[in-house]
């Protein structure tokens, strides 16, 4: 059978908003004013703006929870208006901020909602949750047959994220998706949501008031002030170059070191680390040392074990000595390879240390200190309302 290929290319899911309007009542100033937007197929969109400037209505009305006023929302060319609302959600992937698990469901059950209506068997919907619980992070056996009520707030946010891709839609619209959970499991879910969009790219738009956030997540990043685009660019373009005075306000007077978050640590090309291997013979470490193949940090070596995992530094004057309990002190800081530079500039500073164990897969990569991120700090062009007076 030579059936057409459309739905290839019908699932590449370019998004393009043209002039786009909303006004919710007549009087009322619009809410979104003729907004344009294009996103790539497979991008991430991140559209930031203060509360109340249009982001969550211009993100309803690609999925037809709200119907524009004027203008038009293309997918893949095809208007949104062609196609029955019902199918379009299908099509596209929605993660809000409320998750919404139905809390009579499992687990499994809430992920495989899309599936279920797209007529999907039971062992193909098992499996696909199962999988899906696995790339979130969830252990599948302990969580698929369990109730909403029983995760917690960060937990269920994953749920979310997992039934939204459900039926692995081109397109995914998600709204403040980590605004109401703590700090530290927002950074566990953005890096969840980096490292799965890595894995199976989809045109992403993400709303979030939070700048960080934006600099961190996006390929393009939109400012929106009262319904208008104010400027839409790469977060490095942005930090650069804010277009106006009401985007550098938003992205702050620090957006050098918010800079530092576009940058991983790999690409710092760690230093290598003093590297010995426990048990490793003491004239063989001598000999390495005069050989110039090991130079020590300060008087410190870094005691690796036989699969190169980092276990503690050590003074070249105490290696000869018993190693005692003291000795087995975990490294700090550890930094991941694909930590940014802002986190790992965070950690170095947190941990009063001058250099960070760099480790890969828990195996050491090197070393990175303070001065080899600040050397990344490239001073931003000043804006012209800075660079006037002088
Ligand atoms: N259902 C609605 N009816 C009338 N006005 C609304 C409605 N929803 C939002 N608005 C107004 O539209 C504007 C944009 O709101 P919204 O899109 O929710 O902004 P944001 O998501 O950026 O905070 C605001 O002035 C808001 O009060
Ligand atoms: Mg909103």
């Amino acid at each position: 059978m030579d059936g057409p290929t459309t739905t290839q290319s019908a699932r590449a899911g370019k998004l393009e908003l043209r002039e786009l309007s909303k006004r919710y009542a007549p009087g009322d100033p619009l809410a979104v004013d003729s907004l344009s937007l294009t996103v790539p197929a497979g991008q991430v969109c991140v559209l930031v703006g203060p509360s109340g400037c249009g982001k969550t209505t211009a993100l309803k009305m690609v999925n037809r929870l709200i119907e524009p006023t004027d203008g038009d929302i293309l997918i893949d060319d095809r208007s949104v208006r062609d196609r029955p609302a019902a199918e379009l959600r299908r099509d596209i992937g929605y993660v809000i901020q409320q998750v919404g698990l139905l809390p009579h469901l499992t687990i499994g059950a809430n992920i495989t909602t899309v599936p279920r209506l797209l007529g999907w068997d039971r062992p193909r919907m098992r499996a696909r949750a199962t999988e899906l619980l696995g790339l979130i992070g969830l252990d599948p056996e302990r969580y698929v047959d369990r109730y909403p009520a029983e995760l917690s707030g960060g937990q269920q946010q994953r749920v979310g994220l997992a039934r939204a891709l459900a039926a692995d839609p081109p397109l995914m619209l998600m709204d403040e998706p980590f605004s109401a959970v703590d700090p530290i499991t927002r950074e566990r879910l953005q890096n969840d949501f980096l490292r799965l969009h890595r894995q199976v790219p989809k045109t992403v738009v993400f709303v979030s008031h939070d700048i960080d956030e934006a600099v961190k997540m996006a390929d393009l990043i939109a400012v929106m002030d009262q319904g208008r685009l104010v400027q839409c660019a790469t977060p490095a373009e942005l930090l650069a170059n804010p277009a106006n005075d009401f985007v550098a306000d938003f992205v702050g007077a620090d957006r050098a070191l918010k800079g530092l978050s576009l940058s991983r640590v790999e690409e710092l090309d760690p230093a290598s680390a003093p590297i010995i291997v426990v048990d490793e013979p003491l004239e063989a470490v001598s000999a390495r040392i005069d050989a110039g193949e090991l130079t020590p940090i300060g008087d410190a070596v870094l005691v690796v074990d036989r699969r190169g995992a980092p276990l503690r530094w050590r003074r070249l004057t105490d290696l000869g000595r018993v190693p005692s309990d003291q000795d087995t002190a975990v490294v700090e800081p550890l930094i991941d390879a694909m930590d940014t530079l802002r986190d790992a500039l965070s950690a170095l500073v947190e941990s009063s240390s001058t250099h960070g164990v760099v480790v890969q897969d828990g195996v050491v990569q090197g070393v990175v200190s303070i001065e080899d991120i600040i050397g990344r700090l490239t001073p931003p062009v000043p804006t012209e309302s800075a660079a006037g007076h002088g």
